[in-house]
């Protein structure tokens, strides 16, 4: 008789056999950055995240730092929105200071600078528009001069996540021949027009004005052309794909890590935050034990890279055991 049940007898039996494990090392925390003075504002839709303006942004750093968490996203939110979004490539916007104080600051920590339009347009789309159209390619220059603004303050990883086509490829010559060939690029590759990213848009206040995001995020229903994002963005350059969100999708995480030997990063989005973090504040959920179990799932799917608002919570929760 085969008997499963030998393997589980104990904790350290239990932990011998155990295939995947979550380390601080694999996670990501994302930051919301405001323009303004001593601003700290908690989103209501997420709690326990703030937005904060740079000089009250020092406390989270240090939350950061002491949790032993090495990697953060950055997004910016700009006091003056205008419909091109051109305090996204300025040199002295929001985001460029914030990631030269980081940077001054805390050297060691990696800066993901997350690159899109959307926090910096009046009309709240990741891209130019021509009336109701989310034009392609007249995009594709703007976010090149933001990812080279952004290198430029001292971002170490480009995050583009529009979704745009041939972005990767117009960011890499762009990034190349501005002296930055070394800064690699994580391509939000398979990213999902999505429910769960609602309660981001209050954070990031970059909820879009008219439609949807339906024209050129993807379709929810298709795994077979999140595999051909990927090939796409990899074909272009990108050096960390991603998926996202994470835990309605680890169907295609797993599929496309399978399909690549790249770096493979998985979204943990404000929507799945919340929904956890509202059944433990009911006390309906135990929030570490499935805060761990959702990570440790996003993990076992197949990414080695983990962005999620739990990140601080889980490296304390790891530290414990
Ligand atoms: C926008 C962007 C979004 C997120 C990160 N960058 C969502 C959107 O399309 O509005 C979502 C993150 C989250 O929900 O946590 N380019
Ligand atoms: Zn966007």
């Amino acid at each position: 008789m085969v008997r499963m049940r030998r393997l589980r007898a104990s904790s350290n039996l239990r932990s011998l056999v155990r295939e995947t494990v979550v380390t601080k090392d694999d996670l990501v925390y994302p930051v919301f950055i405001k323009e303004g003075k001593d601003i700290k504002e908690p989103v209501a839709s997420m709690p326990g995240i703030y937005q904060y303006s740079a000089g009250r942004f020092d406390e989270e750093l240090d939350r950061v730092v002491n949790a032993g968490i090495k990697a953060i996203l950055v997004f910016g939110i700009p006091s003056h929105k205008d419909e091109f979004g051109s305090e996204a490539y300025n040199d002295n916007g929001v985001t460029q200071n914030i990631i030269r104080e980081i940077k001054k600051k805390a050297p060691d920590i990696i800066v993901i600078a997350d690159v899109c339009l959307c926090e910096y347009t009046s009309h709240g789309h990741c891209g130019i528009i021509c009336g109701h159209e989310i034009l392609n390619d007249e995009t594709l220059e703007p976010l090149a001069k933001m990812s080279v603004s952004l290198a430029k303050a001292g971002a170490d990883i480009i995050a583009p996540s529009d979704m745009m086509d041939g972005r990767i490829a117009y960011i890499r010559k762009a990034l190349d021949s501005n002296g930055y060939k070394n800064t690699p690029i994580m391509a939000y590759s398979a990213k999902f027009a999505s429910g769960y990213y609602s309660p981001f848009r209050d954070a990031a206040q970059s909820a879009p004005s008219f439609g949807d995001r339906k024209t050129y995020q993807m379709d929810p229903a298709n795994g077979r052309e999140a595999v051909r994002e990927c090939e796409n963005d990899i074909a272009e350059g990108a050096d960390i794909i991603m998926v996202k969100p994470a835990l309605a999708y680890l169907d295609v995480i797993k599929e496309v890590s399978n399909f690549t030997n790249y770096p493979v990063a998985a979204y943990n989005v404000s929507g799945e935050y919340s929904m956890v973090k509202a059944a433990a504040l009911n006390g309906w959920i135990d929030e570490k034990r499935v805060v761990m179990e959702n990570l440790t799932s996003i993990k076992r799917a197949g990414a080695g890279i983990i962005i999620t608002y739990h990140a601080i919570d889980a490296a304390h929760w790891l530290e414990e055991d």
